[in-house]
């Protein structure tokens, strides 16, 4: 059935993430088409989304150029079982191992979530099969706030109790560590003292546990849906030598940061510090197709090979893992983050968007902190600034929904943290202008002074 704005659908719709009481007889508002940093709805208002879908449309919509590879790939080969293998996607492993700079392997999958699973088993089965008595290294520690999806597994990893409410027990062996969160750390410690403090928990946590049953330890360099937690300079670095010490494979979920959100093409390049396995999704093919992937390190892969019969190899196989449509997207997706130099962009323009919201917040009471980096920032909303209570749910809400109302759709970090569900996210497409960006501080600067009426 096609759509038009006199004829509401029938909505059977479960929608993600929405209490559908609040809908009841309500006609939700359909979205008809996108271009650039805007979306239109079916009565042709114009929306600038400064979330970038789900900080995924790192390109900006509406690029007819991606549309063609997806058809062109699609009338020539639009499917092949991933057991096989197609230009593209051998392409997309070249391409992805040449980004990162070092001998690496690459399993597809097509959401973070598989990503993060496939991470995990890989290191469980890596420490099994490297020879050094790591049989018994299963635990994945991971940290409070951090997102890292919503299947069971990478439930178990994500730090927000909100999304685990109700779904668990999950399976055994999660951990979860604080991150560093400067603004909520303890007020004597400097951040990088603070940095220090987080590392050295980490390392306790795990000598604690006993390294030799710790299999990994997985982060998002940057906090993305937890609220935007930019950590101190010297936290990542440390962070890997602890791993290091302990024997423990370091993962980083770069589902948010990678493809130049953080204004390099991969978040961890800020901190000069690798990874032994990283994941990535969502700007991967700038959400044009759902496509993800978990690439290793060469040495972690070598630990798979083995004679067939002795089971060394990586018994897993995704569906839509290695799809010839989704990795001539995500090639394709690449070629315009590195030729329009997006990732530079993302740091001039998001740089930019930062200084101005800082500037027309500085006096604002709700406005706890304004922290970022690259084209992601976050608005910390509080009640008092001296006392830090976080701003009520319902207030944010407000604050959200009136930047939509006005044009502006913009995130926040909801069912997280029980009552900590106060940071406003801003996330757009890296293509993003100065006077687009202008627009949404205009928008968030005026929707503050609203709430301060009510
Ligand atoms: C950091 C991070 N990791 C993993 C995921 C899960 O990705 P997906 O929703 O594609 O399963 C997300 C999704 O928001 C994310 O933000």
């Amino acid at each position: 059935m096609t759509h038009s704005a006199s004829q509401p659908l029938p909505d059977h719709l479960w929608r993600p993430m929405t209490q559908h009481q609040v809908l009841r007889g309500a006609v939700p508002n359909t979205m008809v088409s996108a271009k650039g940093c805007f979306i239109t709805d079916q009565n042709g208002n114009r929306f600038l989304d400064a979330i970038a879908g789900l900080w995924c449309v790192n390109v900006g919509y509406g690029r007819t150029e991606i549309a063609d590879v997806a058809r062109q790939q699609m009338a020539e080969l639009n499917y092949l079982a991933p057991i096989m293998s197609s230009g593209p996607v051998i392409d997309l492993a070249e391409k992805l191992q040449q980004l990162l700079g070092f001998e690496s392997h690459v399993y597809f999958s097509a959401s973070g979530s598989e990503a993060n699973e496939t991470a995990f088993k890989i290191a469980r089965q890596y420490h099994l099969q490297a020879g050094n008595g790591g049989e018994r290294r299963l635990k994945i520690i991971s940290r409070y706030r951090a997102y890292h999806g919503n299947t069971m597994g990478a439930m178990a990893a994500t730090g927000q109790a909100e999304r685990k409410m109700g779904y668990e027990p999950g399976p055994a062996g999660f951990i979860h560590v604080m991150p560093p969160y400067p603004y909520r750390g303890h007020p004597k410690l400097t951040a990088e003292e603070h940095g220090e403090e987080c590392a050295h928990l980490l390392e306790e946590t795990i000598i604690h546990e006993g390294a030799e049953t710790v299999a990994a330890f997985i982060m998002e360099p940057l906090i993305s849906g937890g609220g935007v937690l930019v950590p101190p300079d010297n936290y990542i670095p440390r962070v890997r030598e602890i791993c290091d010490r302990h024997g423990v494979l370091l993962i980083f979920d770069e589902v948010v940061s990678g493809f130049g959100r953080l204004g390099k093409m991969f978040g961890y390049e800020h901190w000069k510090t690798e990874a032994d396995i990283f994941t990535f999704a969502k700007g991967l093919a700038s959400g044009y197709i759902p496509v993800a992937a978990t690439a290793v390190k060469e040495r972690i892969f070598e630990k798979f090979y083995g004679d067939p019969a002795e089971m060394q190899h990586f018994r897993q196989i995704n569906t839509y893992g290695g799809h010839p449509v989704a990795s001539a997207v995500a090639l394709k997706a690449i070629q315009i983050v590195e030729d329009e130099k997006l990732a530079d962009n993302a740091s001039k323009v998001g740089g930019y968007m930062l200084r101005q919201l800082q500037e027309a917040l500085a006096d604002h009471p709700y406005a706890g902190e304004i922290r970022g980096k690259g084209m992601i920032m976050g608005i910390e909303l509080v009640e008092d600034r001296e006392t830090k209570v976080p701003l009520a749910d319902g207030q944010v809400m407000g604050i959200v929904g009136d930047c939509v109302r006005n044009g502006v759709i913009l995130g926040r970090n909801s069912n997280t943290i029980p009552g900590r569900c106060n940071v406003l996210l801003v996330a757009p497409p890296l293509i993003l202008t100065e006077q687009e960006a202008d627009q949404i501080v205009e928008t968030v600067t005026a929707a503050m002074g609203r709430a301060l009426q009510k």
